[in-house]
């Protein structure tokens, strides 16, 4: 714990200049002169970035700033200000993001000569705003606005400022900001899913990660503002939403009291800071927000193998619209470099939960994060995570070559030594095992029916794109099918359809539709089927 605070993001991050003193409260707004006028009719141009929690993160931003009178655009040629929403996970991200800024430098520079009148502004928000802050101004002179994931009720008046020719810096991280009070507005109206944050930051400091520095301490939002906007989706139209956290199941909503008692982690579990007492917890949340609409699909991201309680698993069970499908990073599959990690497990305490889900939810679909190349990984303990790709069952994973983040810890008390050549190497090893085993488990499904939401259009091809319960893909052709009123109607998006499935890759089913029909006719006559068997 000592140690953790010693690391974390320090009493600096969360003060500015030397008076305002923020380590509470929402980031003190000063006013602005009368005479600066906000934003009326400045169109705004945003880029998006990294994780889903940018994406929700601009949808809370785009209402901040609508509500102040800007406008959106996506036509560069338009914009008066372009907002880029970054991420800084990894070195890749981060240059990509310098790609654009350098596309945008261009783009100011040519305004400014032809159109005077019409300055373009470029703002930096997100996680590589916080990670670099004003170092971020200096090195791309064009930059006008750095702002933090904490500070985007600040925007208005930043972008304000910039009018009269100065930059302007807000990157103070908050102990409780959650926006929740922000009714994000969605930046792709059509789309039938949405993502949630139910809680923003992260106290895990696993050692190779820049989160916790970028995004600050973990809060969690009331349940009560969640359970409002799920609401408020469905009336929309929404049918699937995802419920985002870094760490979804240490979620507490502190403000509601609760007469159940705190679960202990379990066995071979431990954690680096004290987890908060009281409080309505994710399970509480779950039964909520799936009790809002039984026709909308509900899922969550990520969940940390750690704080696992048997009242998740229990509800994820009974409720047929929540997904069976859990993202549950194991980021290696050696002790070893786990304890390295920090992560707080052991391999086989991993495939211990790996074996209770599985016994607790058949046919559970389970997906994963993995790093290749962290300090110190010799051949054998790169080969443990092969073998845990091999034993476990995922559907989806998320795999990575490990990039070396300053700040963190793994940045100051190891070494980045594994070389670039064999990380790539390992790299592709991951991916070969995962390739394979995914197209075993997919060819598998053939045959057997699918409830699928039905997303959108391929445009390549014209057919009808949508996904399955645990997320994968499903393409298949327009037709008219049986309606749930007998008669026959063609397929549109939103719509859940039961589909057979004639044909697998890896990553990508292909279905024949059958007919249309909802969560609660679909899991009426079956249940969710025991497919899953972990062999350890
Ligand atoms: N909170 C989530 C992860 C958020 S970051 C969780 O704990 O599961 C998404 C993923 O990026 C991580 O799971 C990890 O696999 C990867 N990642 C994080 N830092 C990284 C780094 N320095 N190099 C490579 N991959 C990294
Ligand atoms: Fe990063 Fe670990 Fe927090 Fe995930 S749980 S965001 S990997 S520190
Ligand atoms: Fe990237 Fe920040 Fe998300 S670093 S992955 S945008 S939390």
């Amino acid at each position: 714990m000592k140690d953790k605070v010693k690391n974390g993001p320090g009493l600096k991050e969360f003060i500015i200049g030397d008076s305002e003193t923020v380590l509470t409260g929402r980031p003190h707004i000063p006013y602005l002169p009368e005479n600066v006028e906000i934003g009326s009719k400045r169109k705004v141009y945003f880029d998006v970035y990294g994780c889903q929690m940018n994406l929700s993160d601009t949808e809370i931003v785009w209402s901040i700033l609508k509500n102040e009178g800007f406008e959106k655009t996506e036509i560069e040629d338009e914009a008066d200000i372009f907002l880029v929403m970054t991420c800084a996970i990894r070195e890749g991200a981060e240059s990509k993001i310098w790609h654009r800024l350098d596309h945008l430098r261009g783009f100011k520079r040519r305004r400014s000569l032809k159109n005077k009148q019409r300055p373009v502004k470029i703002g930096i928000l997100g996680c590589m705003a916080e990670r670099l802050k004003e170092k971020l101004i200096e090195k791309e002179k064009a930059v006008d606005v750095v702002a933090g994931p904490d500070s985007y009720r600040d925007l208005p008046r930043l972008l304000a400022l910039t009018n009269g020719g100065q930059t302007a810096v807000n990157v103070l991280l908050s102990l409780d900001e959650t926006y929740a009070d922000v009714v994000p507005v969605r930046l792709n109206e059509d789309s039938v899913s949405a993502f949630i944050s139910i809680m923003r930051g992260c106290d895990n400091m696993c050692t190779y990660c820049i989160v916790p520095f970028t995004r600050g301490r973990e809060r969690s939002r009331p349940v009560s503002s969640i359970a409002e906007e799920v609401r408020q989706l469905a009336d929309q139209g929404v049918r699937e939403v995802t419920l985002l956290g870094q760490n979804v199941n240490s979620y507490r909503d502190v403000s509601q009291h609760s007469d159940k008692l705190d679960t202990q982690l379990a066995k071979g579990f431990k954690t680096v800071y004290k987890s908060k007492k009281g409080g309505l917890r994710f399970a509480d949340l779950l039964e909520k927000v799936s009790s809002v609409d039984p026709e909308m699909r509900i899922r969550f991201t990520a969940a940390h193998p750690k704080d696992f309680p048997d009242e998740v698993l229990q509800i994820i069970k009974e409720r047929p619209n929540i997904c069976k499908a859990l993202h549950l990073p194991a980021q290696s599959g050696s002790t070893e470099v786990l304890q390295r990690m920090r992560r707080g497990y052991s391999r086989e305490a991993y495939l211990d939960l790996v074996r209770h889900i599985t016994d607790s939810i058949p046919g559970v679909g389970l997906s994963t994060d993995m790093i290749c190349g962290f300090c110190g990984e010799t051949e054998e303990e790169f080969q443990e995570t092969l073998s845990l790709m091999e034993i476990v069952d995922y559907n989806i994973a998320f795999l990575f070559p490990y990039s070396m983040r300053e700040k963190t810890t793994a940045y100051r008390r190891y070494k980045d030594d594994v070389p670039e050549e064999v990380k790539k190497d390992r790299h592709n090893r991951m991916i070969e095992v995962y390739r394979r085993k995914c197209q075993i488990l997919n060819e598998a499904e053939v045959g057997n029916t699918h409830l699928v939401l039905v997303e959108g259009v391929v445009k390549k091809t014209g057919q009808l794109l949508g996904r399955n319960e645990l997320y994968l893909k499903v393409v298949f052709n327009q037709q008219e099918i049986l309606s749930e009123d007998n008669g026959q109607r063609l397929i549109r998006p939103g719509d859940y359809v039961a589909v057979k499935i004639i044909g697998a890759k890896s990553s990508v089913f292909s279905g024949m539709p059958l007919y249309h029909t909802s969560i609660s006719d679909f899991y009426r006559d079956r249940t969710w089927g025991d497919r899953r068997v972990v062999t350890l």
